[in-house]
């Protein structure tokens, strides 16, 4: 992540995640927190065990809180400028856009930070993380996936709280927030539909608008999601 995601992902390097390893570092614990609902995943290379492809899914309940997962963790955890604009971006593009509302549902499966290794681009190996993570945020009903362990994810993240029960509810929709065309091009062969269109530009870090520092006065991020079942 430290290296595929926060040095090349557009709001990393607009937020200047990518210049500030403390930031890049809080980040990896929203990572951790995560991996803890057992449905995240990597691609390895099978010879050298090297991991070339990870992506991080989280199971997200409506709750009656006013606050979402990433104002909360934004709030708590974040002591630098940049990890906390990077959180906040995300909190506030989510929150433009109620799926729990729109799809009428209580738990969501959230495809949260995807990234491969710059020289292992370009295979499939993205579109097919995210296949089948899919194929998992399905499997969640019936009880194939059951949370890891504060404990497997070794001592540096012994503070995260333990979550020994298994989830409930289960995830109904599938969303993702792609700042990327490539991101954008997966889901859509995926089948996710786009729910909000959000142009970087209105975004600013430290006086400067996210787009001056990606370099494309175009960019946008979008909110995409994927019923898990026929209704
Ligand atoms: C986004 C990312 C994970 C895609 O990973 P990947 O393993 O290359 O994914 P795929 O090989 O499945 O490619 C996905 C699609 O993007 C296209 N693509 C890949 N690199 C591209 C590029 N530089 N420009 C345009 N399209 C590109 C691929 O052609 C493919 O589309 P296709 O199947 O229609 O040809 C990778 O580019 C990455 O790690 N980027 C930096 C971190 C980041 O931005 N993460 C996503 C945040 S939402």
């Amino acid at each position: 992540m430290k290296e595929a995601l926060w040095q090349n992902e557009v709001v990393s390097i607009a937020t200047e995640v990518n210049k500030n390893p403390k930031a890049a570092e809080e980040l990896l614990e929203l990572c951790a927190d995560a991996a803890l609902d057992g449905v995240s995943l990597v691609a390895v290379v099978v010879k050298t065990g090297e991991v070339v492809t990870a992506l991080f899914n989280k199971i997200k309940v409506k709750t009656p809180s006013e606050k979402t997962f990433f104002e909360i963790f934004m709030t708590e955890r974040c002591t630098q400028a940049s990890s906390r604009a990077l959180v906040n971006f995300m909190a506030d593009v989510d929150g433009g856009c109620n799926l729990f509302e729109l799809y009428n549902v209580d738990c969501s499966f959230d495809l949260m930070f995807l990234a491969t290794l710059r020289e292992y681009r370009k295979q499939n190996l993205g579109t097919l993380i995210c296949k089948y993570s899919v194929e998992i945020a399905r499997k969640v009903r019936d009880g194939f996936v059951v949370p890891i362990n504060v404990a497997d994810l070794g001592p540096k993240y012994s503070h995260l709280k333990k979550t020994t029960k298994p989830i409930e509810p289960y995830p109904k929709i599938c969303q993702v927030l792609c700042t990327v065309k490539e991101s954008q091009k997966i889901v859509e062969k995926l089948k996710f539909k786009v729910h909000l269109t959000v142009p970087l530009s209105l975004y600013v870090y430290d006086g400067k608008r996210f787009t001056e520092r990606i370099g494309d006065e175009d960019a946008i991020c979008q909110i995409s999601a994927l019923p898990l079942y026929e209704s």
